[in-house]
């Protein structure tokens, strides 16, 4: 249970992505700690379900149907947060659909489902900047914190369109943050190791309980991630307590990416060795 700090009070925050997953624990966290949320995400109905549940414990948020990926939605996302809450302070660009990321490498990706793609992965935090600097500088200043990846930082076959989009997602932190830092609005990023959501746990992990030990033994703290662990890593970037951090991509990885490569892969093999009943998830 999270401390309800008042940190966030009087604060009109927007988060994308926000109905499941790590979006939702955002802002279920900001709203605990005062914030009131909007939440703006393509899936109406789950949106509409989490910010009743913020509600239901006291806490103060909205819904709003949002396609992150669209200019005209983007724009009305960021009024709908400002006359609700006469404010914003805090935009979290979360939203990407993480279990139906697109695949490929360049040959295999085609051009529309890349535009696409990367409209929700990198133009949208253009967009909610766009609309939204103006409110924040208003405001007295801000906090913008846009979730990356370690793909982002690392990169894996197959995966051109991911890790191209986080990749650039942490060169906008880093562009903004040093494009608005004296408005007052610092602009920060997260790059998540592994979360296990409600949709991967359903999606991978209930069917598979070899692979998941399989991949909570490559992280060095012993376990996988959860929402909850970004969700307060948000916090603490939106907070006072950093307010000296700006253009910062903060790893929040159970210590993953930190291990030398080939050290990992011959600790794997041991593993499979040891475990050759092990069902990989790919
Ligand atoms: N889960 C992980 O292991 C992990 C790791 C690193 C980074 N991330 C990143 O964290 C973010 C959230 O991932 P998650 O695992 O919680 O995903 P999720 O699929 O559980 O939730 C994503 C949310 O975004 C919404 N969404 C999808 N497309 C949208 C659009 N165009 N406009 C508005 N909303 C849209 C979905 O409806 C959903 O509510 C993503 O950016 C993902 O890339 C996830």
């Amino acid at each position: 249970m999270t401390a309800a700090t008042g940190r966030f009070q009087d604060r009109g925050a927007v988060v994308t992505g926000g109905a499941t997953g790590i979006g939702g624990a955002i802002a279920e966290r900001l709203a605990v700690e005062g914030a009131s949320v909007l939440i703006a995400d393509i899936n109406a109905e789950g949106a509409e379900e989490r910010a009743a549940r913020i509600q239901a414990t006291g806490g103060v948020a909205a819904a709003r149907a949002t396609h992150v990926g669209e200019i005209d939605q983007v724009q009305a996302m960021i009024q709908a947060a400002v006359d609700l809450w006469g404010r914003l302070d805090i935009i979290v660009n979360n939203a990407y659909p993480a279990m139906e990321a697109v695949t490929g490498g360049a040959e295999d990706v085609p051009p529309d489902v890349y535009d696409r793609a990367m409209a929700v992965l990198v133009k949208a935090s253009y967009l909610s900047a766009k609309f939204g600097v103006p409110h924040l500088r208003r405001a007295g200043g801000g906090s913008i914190v846009n979730i990356s990846s370690i793909h982002g930082l690392l990169v894996a076959p197959g995966a051109l369109v991911y890790e191209t989009g986080k990749a650039a997602l942490i060169a906008a932190t880093r562009q903004m943050a040093v494009e608005y830092g004296r408005d007052g609005i610092r602009v920060n990023a997260i790059a998540p190791g592994h979360i296990v959501t409600e949709n991967i746990q359903a999606g991978i992990w209930d069917d598979n309980p070899s692979g998941y030990e399989f991949f909570e033994a490559q992280y060095p703290v012993g376990r996988c991630g959860r929402p909850q662990d970004i969700a307060a890593a948000v916090a603490f970037l939106c907070s006072e307590d950093a307010s000296f951090i700006t253009g910062h991509t903060l790893v929040v990885d159970g210590g993953h990416s930190l291990q030398i490569q080939e050290n990992f892969g011959v600790a794997q093999a041991h593993y499979i060795q040891d475990n050759p009943t092990t069902q990989l998830p790919y």
